[in-house]
């Protein structure tokens, strides 16, 4: 087996707004604990808790290794943006934020270039940001799946340099795929990832693109990431529904970690 290259994978527990009760989060985080801290020097982990939870669970996760981050955040740094959070504000207990998740784009309107300025701005606040690509059904019944995601990453990095490579991520997450159990199949996420990964090196240069790691999303769970994770361009999963279930999404950092470490 050929030693990898690329950096440690990363597989990230995104909880979007669940779950409703304090308590639960913190079990739930106290869940995946042991495993993750088992396989930390193979597989980094990173949980997204929704924004009332972030300083109970960062309490929960301090020094094990574990990583913290946020769902989402504002662009400014300060400023009467009524309901917002900044990027200074997450900095210090966050190293992580999510932009650009489709959920975001379809119910509150974000747009390409709002992406734009939240990635740059969480990336100039010296946080690691996951940015959120992905094509609709229609898109991808209509054969458009690679043109909509080139779109998507050339408008979402057009802030970026190759400063920001080492602390840049991004997810291939088909719309169709989220919450639906119908996972893309991995030679579709093959391609999309490798369309990706050149897009982003014509970006900021094909050096620093290879220090940028590239996750699939959508549908992951115990019995199909290692369809994903086994893929030579792929650096980690993105997972939504079944990183809710501790032991499933304990599963999944234990298979992540097996991959690599034959690699
Ligand atoms: P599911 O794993 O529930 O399909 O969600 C994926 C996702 O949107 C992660 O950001």
């Amino acid at each position: 087996m050929a030693t990898r290259v690329s950096p440690m994978p990363l597989v990230a527990a995104n909880w979007k707004m669940n779950p409703n009760d304090a308590g639960d989060a913190l079990d739930l985080v106290r869940g995946v604990l042991s495993v993750a801290r088992g396989h930390a020097d193979r597989v980094e982990v990173a949980i997204f808790p929704p924004f009332p939870w972030l300083l109970g669970v960062s309490e929960v996760i301090a020094e094990s290794g574990v990583k913290l981050g946020a769902q989402d955040c504002f662009w400014e740094l300060s400023g009467a943006y009524t309901g917002e959070v900044s990027p200074a504000m997450l900095k210090g207990w966050c190293e992580w934020v999510i932009t650009g998740h489709s959920e975001r784009r379809i119910y509150l309107g974000e747009t390409d270039e709002m992406v734009a300025k939240k990635t740059a701005s969480a990336l100039g606040s010296e946080l690691s940001v996951i940015m959120c690509v992905g094509e609709l059904a229609d898109h991808y019944d209509a054969g458009t799946s690679d043109q909509v995601v080139e779109a998507q990453v050339r408008a979402g990095l057009a802030n970026c340099s190759a400063d920001d490579s080492a602390r840049l991520v991004i997810a291939y997450e088909p719309v169709w795929a989220i919450g639906t159990g119908k996972s893309a199949d991995a030679e579709h996420a093959y391609k999309t990832m490798r369309l990706i990964r050149r897009v982003v090196g014509e970006l900021i240069g094909a050096g620093a693109a290879r220090k940028v790691r590239i996750l699939y999303g959508g549908s992951v769970n115990s019995g199909n990431v290692e369809s994903y994770v086994e893929l030579p361009l792929c650096d980690g999963v993105l997972v939504g529904s079944a990183s809710l279930d501790a032991a499933e999404f304990a599963h999944i950092v234990k298979v992540t970690a097996e991959v690599y470490g034959h690699r």
